[in-house]
């Protein structure tokens, strides 16, 4: 989603506002802009499509001054074009905005009453006009913030410009993040702290409701009855480096090859391996007198959600829900008073997930939040956070952010089946050795890389691919047919494998491969069956399974991956490995924007 950065500085802001905005790259963009104040006036660059555009502009007509924003924006309200990039200006004041103003078509109507000339389709524009309103009359920028923000409906991040002001930029906060960076006689406004990590690793985030002005030395920061309030400034651990791709060509095939050691931070955090305990943080609830636990997310997210719904009936022997968070509030779920509402997200700011945990709070449930940003809205505004240490995720599909949240959730299954008697000790320890061989076990199967890579030609030439499994290996089925879609633009689908001979096998034939995912354990044998029923009606079968399982079904498959062998608790970690690879090598052959696909956001902000 949009991307914001702004600066009060003392060298030339534009160049470093547009590589500010290349580390936003990832959030999904499809115009860019940048605007500063050159004698004071406001000059601004803008251009549709991707920043190299913006970057050609520049050259051609470079951009002086030291005050600026600028901004990635991902279309809500007005096609992708220049006019409606931002930042959306007057000659007094330019703005960038995160979020959507839901009362925009109210507030045109008025203004276009009064005689303002909109130039653009954006919701944003009515910001700005309210602000050149107030600043027409005599306002100052202070007044004309003040007299503006309590107009506004609906979620915003916006950073200001005014004429005349080298001196200041403005921030407010309202539903999306922004932070404010310090730095050496410098001043920064970011969406997220990766836009800041090179240039200063003191960070304040706003709180709801906040706005700031921020001067070359420091930020006036007023909460949103206008009173100045101080706030944290913290140091955030998010390096520069960090955010690099080192030596992989794309930052998800990094992101992939991370696993093995992010998993194994995640896992220590809350697993002792000595003594293969638990150790959670305090969570504010009784394990052992939960009634039920509700997960919502969304994506990937809501898929490790669903995972755990199946590990918390059958190892903790909790009852469980998992629910696309844009559904949940919408269906009135029923919610026990005993019960948890667990919000599952990388970046803790998907907004359905917000507001579904939000709406869970407010009907009295006990709220738990599966993060990967500890300085999220989520990990904030739940009762208790568990952090999955995953790092910075700048790949939009995600991918080890799905893998840490399994490691992470597994702990909390077991600690659950432990506190409500549903496992004897050594059960749990067996399930805890389970997850302590994950970190190798997920280094083996990127073993097999080459062979994933070579299966991807056979699969990239496909119109539609269908993905099986039973269990928990039916959502890994959806999480690999969501890769797949996401990056390289076929048509895929996951499906319960039992369920095929319901439909989808009127889709067989040989020009459609098969995906069956088929981990060890209590359903192989019924997935075997599945595969039996592909090979009669000519379909080209990929396996994924144990050696053994490979070897024994090879001759109805065209490819298999014989994966390391694992405990079925843990294989849905594991497998997502081979799911995750060949998604990504197909996509790579087809030349697709890997870390940026068409359309799609990392950070999901709007509804
Ligand atoms: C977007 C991203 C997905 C992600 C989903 C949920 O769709 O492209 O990769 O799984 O949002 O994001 P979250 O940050 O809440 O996990």
């Amino acid at each position: 989603m949009c991307g914001i950065v702004g600066v009060v500085g003392r060298g030339e802001a534009a160049p470093l506002l547009l590589e500010a905005l290349k580390r936003l790259e990832y959030r999904g963009y499809d115009s860019a802009g940048i605007a500063t104040l050159v004698n004071g006036g406001i000059a601004r660059r803008r251009a549709e499509g991707k920043l190299v555009r913006l970057a050609e502009r520049l050259a051609a007509e470079p951009l002086a001054g030291t005050t600026g924003i600028g901004h990635t924006r991902w279309a809500t309200h007005g096609r992708p074009s220049e006019a409606n990039a931002h930042p959306i200006a007057t000659p007094r004041v330019a703005v960038v905005h995160n979020g959507i103003i839901e009362n925009h078509a109210e507030l045109r109507a008025e203004l276009e009453a009064e005689g303002a000339a909109f130039e653009s389709e954006t919701d944003t524009e009515t910001v700005v006009r309210l602000l050149d309103h107030a600043l027409a009359r005599g306002a100052s920028p202070e007044e004309a913030m003040a007299a503006t923000l309590p107009r506004l409906q609906g979620a915003f991040a916006l950073a200001v410009l005014f004429a005349g002001r080298n001196d200041i930029i403005m921030a407010a906060r309202r539903g999306s993040p922004l932070a404010i960076g310090f730095g050496d006689g410098e001043m920064y406004v970011g969406s997220d702290a990766l836009a800041l990590a090179p240039l200063t690793e003191r960070i304040c985030y706003l709180e709801e409701g906040d706005w700031a002005v921020v001067r070359g030395e420091g930020a006036t920061i007023f909460d949103s009855a206008g009173r100045p309030v101080e706030r944290a400034i913290r140091r955030t651990a998010i390096s520069g480096a960090m955010v690099g791709k080192g030596n992989y060509r794309h930052f998800m095939e990094k992101e992939i090859h991370e696993q093995p050691a992010v998993i194994g931070d995640t896992l220590k955090s809350y697993l002792d391996p000595a003594s293969r305990r638990i150790t959670l943080p305090d969570l504010g609830v009784d394990l052992a007198a939960v009634s039920r636990a509700a997960l919502v997310a969304c994506g990937t997210s809501f898929y490790a959600g669903q995972v755990a719904r199946d590990w918390f009936e059958q190892v903790a022997r909790l009852p469980a829900t998992a629910d696309i968070a844009s559904e949940f509030r919408y269906r009135e779920p029923v919610l026990d008073p005993a019960g948890i509402v667990l919000g599952i997200s990388q970046s803790g700011e998907t907004v359905d997930t917000l507001a579904a945990l939000r709406w869970a709070k407010a009907q009295g449930a006990r709220v738990l939040a599966i993060v990967n940003v500890r300085e999220s809205a989520m990990a904030r505004e739940a009762d208790a956070a568990l952090l999955t240490l995953a790092g910075p995720e700048i790949g939009v599909a995600s991918t080890k952010a799905f893998t840490t949240q399994l490691a992470a959730l597994a702990c909390l299954v077991i600690a659950t089946g432990e506190a409500r008697g549903a496992l004897t000790r050594e059960a749990a320890s067996a399930l805890a050795q389970a997850l302590i061989e994950v970190p190798s076990q997920t280094a083996e199967a990127l073993e097999l890389e080459r062979r994933i890579a070579a299966i991807a030609d056979d699969v990239a030439a496909a119109r539609d691919v269908l993905y099986l499994g039973r269990g928990t290996a039916w959502t890994l089925a959806m999480e690999g047919a969501l890769k797949l879609k996401e990056i390289s633009y076929i048509h895929a689908e996951g499906y319960p494998a039992g369920e095929m001979k319901h439909g989808p096998i009127a889709l067989i034939d040989e020009h459609v491969p098969v995906i069956v995912l088929a981990p060890p354990g209590p359903l192989f044998e019924k997935t075997a069956s599945n595969v039996q029923e592909v090979h009669a009606r000519g379909g080209r079968v990929i396996l994924v399974s144990d050696r053994a399982g490979c070897e024994r079904l090879a001759p109805l498959c065209a490819h298999t991956v014989p994966m390391p062998a694992v405990h079925p608790f843990a294989a849905p970690i594991v497998y997502a490995i081979p799911v995750q690879l060949l998604a990504y090598h197909v996509a790579v052959l087809k030349g697709t924007d890997v870390d940026q696909p068409r359309n799609l956001a990392k950070s999901v902000t709007v509804e």
